[in-house]
């Protein structure tokens, strides 16, 4: 790897935070679909690229904003209890409106009894890494949701997904959504935490 492409490859990861407010432009959807090819380069246990995904635009995502907002009973508590006024409200107002998000991509995964459990469901979330990270290669932003996961029964019927054979045999579970769009706002990077994250024995 050249140094050119060494620096542009940390420059990306670095450059690469959550966004939670977006344009209305649309994503083209060639754009989509690159994106969706590099989910689909993440490496999976026994190669078996148990990944699903689901993407959702146009009215059957605005149908989507009432299940966000369904998500939001289940976890608002906690975060009043952890996040300052202005960032509680902001948080609101984005689960109530997914921040204009245009796209919505929800990601499964296939846990089928011949791989372990944990194995399955790490292979789906490397492909979403890969979407983040796709997402700052072509100048859209994105945020990785756990939230769905608080009404996932819902969420399956929502995507017809109880209708496949896989879920049937009890195999296939939502692990995630993935927002994304054109970025409207410029949110400060998080900050990272160093410390007791790595242990070097030799
Ligand atoms: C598995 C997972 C679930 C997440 N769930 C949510 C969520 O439900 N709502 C949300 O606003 N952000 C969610 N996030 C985003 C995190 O809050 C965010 O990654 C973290 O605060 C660090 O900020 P950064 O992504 O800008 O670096 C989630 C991230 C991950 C990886």
């Amino acid at each position: 790897m050249g140094q050119t492409m060494r620096e542009q490859f940390y420059q990306l990861v670095e450059a690469r935070k959550s966004i939670r407010k977006f344009k209305k432009d649309e994503v083209p959807h060639e754009v989509i679909e690159r994106i969706l090819g590099a989910a689909l380069h993440a490496p999976s246990g026994k190669n078996r690229q148990n990944w699903k995904f689901f993407v959702v635009q146009g009215k059957k995502r605005d149908d989507y904003l009432k299940y966000s907002q369904k998500s939001w009973l289940g976890i608002k508590d906690l975060l009043q209890a952890r996040l300052k006024p202005s960032l509680y409200e902001f948080t609101e107002r984005f689960f109530f409106t997914l921040g204009d998000a245009p796209v919505l991509i929800f990601a499964y995964s296939n846990n089928s009894p011949d791989e372990r459990y944990h194995t399955s469901i790490g292979s789906v979330y490397m492909a979403v890494q890969n979407i983040n990270l796709a997402c700052v290669a072509e100048g859209l932003g994105c945020c990785t949701m756990g939230a769905p996961l608080e009404i996932k029964k819902e969420v399956d019927e929502f995507l017809g997904v109880t209708e496949l054979e896989e879920y049937k045999k009890g195999e296939l579970e939502l692990l995630c959504g993935v927002v994304l769009g054109y970025p409207d706002h410029e949110p400060p990077k998080a900050k990272r935490q160093t410390e007791g994250r790595i242990t070097w024995l030799k």
